[in-house]
C-alpha cells in the first residue's frame, strides 16, 4: 500500500471508529453502505464483543446487510423500528451547508430513507470529500420502465446523464431496488436544496443523491490520520 493509500485508509478508519464511539446502548442505527462505514461497522462489532453493547442496524444496502450479520450486529427493518436513533452513513462529498452528494455505491435510496427516519444524522467522511461546492456528478436512481422520459427531462435541468454501466456485468447497474442509476454532470450546482427538488419532481425518478434535507441533525466526522474534526449544524456559515 502506497502513503496516500495507506493515510487515506487511517482518516476513514479514525472516522468510522469515532462514529461508532458516539452509539449508545440500546439504539437503533441506521447503518450506511461504503468502505468508510465498514470501520464503524468493525467498531461497534468490537464494542458488542468487549463491551456487551446492545444495539440493532438497518442496513441501508444488501452489502451492509450481509457485513452486519458478519461481524454479529443484529439486523432490523424500518417495518421494526419507522423512527430509529441515528444513522451513520458515508458521503461522496460534504459542502459548509453539511449538504452532500451521495450514491457512488448506488444505495442512495435506502441510505435517504434511513437517514430520514433517523433523529441523528451522523456522516463519515476523509478530508477530500470536504468541498466548497457540490460539484460531483448527481446520481440520480431512475425506474427502468421511465428510463427516457426521466433523461430527456434531466437534460432539461441542464445536465449530462449517462447510465451507470456494471463492471464485471455487462449492462446497466441494477440498483438493491430493481432500478437504473444515472450519474449527472452539472456544469455548476448553484442551489442544491433546490436541484434535489427539481429531480424528485421527475415521474419516474425514485431519488436522487442530493442529500439537503437534513442538515440540521447532521454532524459530519472528518477523519484524519491523528484525530478527526467535528462539523455539526451549529457550524453552519448561514
Ligand atoms: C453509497 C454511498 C457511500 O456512503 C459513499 O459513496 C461514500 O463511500 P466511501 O465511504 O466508500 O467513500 O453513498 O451509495
Amino acid at each position: 500500500m502506497d502513503e496516500k493509500a495507506r493515510a487515506l485508509t487511517a482518516a476513514k478508519t479514525a472516522a468510522g471508529f469515532r462514529a461508532a464511539d458516539m452509539v449508545e446502548d440500546g439504539n437503533v442505527i441506521g447503518l450506511g453502505t461504503g468502505s468508510t462505514v465498514f470501520y464503524m461497522i468493525e467498531r461497534l462489532s468490537a464494542r458488542i464483543r468487549e463491551e456487551g453493547l446492545k444495539v440493532s442496524g438497518v442496513p441501508t444496502s444488501y452489502q451492509t446487510a450481509i457485513r452486519a450479520r458478519e461481524y454479529g450486529i443484529p439486523v432490523v427493518t424500518l417495518d421494526d423500528y419507522p423512527s430509529i436513533d441515528l444513522a451513520i452513513d458515508g458521503a461522496d462529498e460534504v459542502d459548509p451547508h453539511l449538504f452532500l452528494i451521495k450514491g457512488r455505491g448506488a444505495a442512495l435510496l435506502r441510505e435517504k430513507c434511513v437517514a430520514a427516519a433517523a433523529f441523528r444524522f451522523i456522516v463519515v467522511a476523509d478530508g477530500q470529500k470536504v468541498v466548497p461546492r457540490l460539484r460531483a456528478p448527481v446520481p440520480v436512481e431512475i425506474l427502468p420502465f421511465a428510463v427516457t422520459p426521466v433523461l430527456a427531462q434531466l437534460r432539461g435541468l441542464g445536465c449530462k446523464p449517462v447510465i451507470r454501466e456494471g463492471v464485471r456485468k455487462d449492462g446497466p447497474v441494477i440498483t438493491d431496488n430493481g432500478n437504473f442509476i444515472a450519474d449527472c454532470t452539472f456544469d455548476s450546482i448553484a442551489d442544491p436544496a433546490l436541484l434535489e427538488a427539481e429531480i424528485a419532481r421527475i415521474a419516474g425518478v425514485l431519488g436522487s443523491g442530493l442529500f439537503t434535507g437534513f442538515a440540521d441533525k447532521t454532524t459530519v466526522i472528518i477523519g484524519n490520520e491523528k484525530e478527526c474534526r467535528i462539523i455539526s449544524s451549529a457550524d453552519i456559515i448561514p
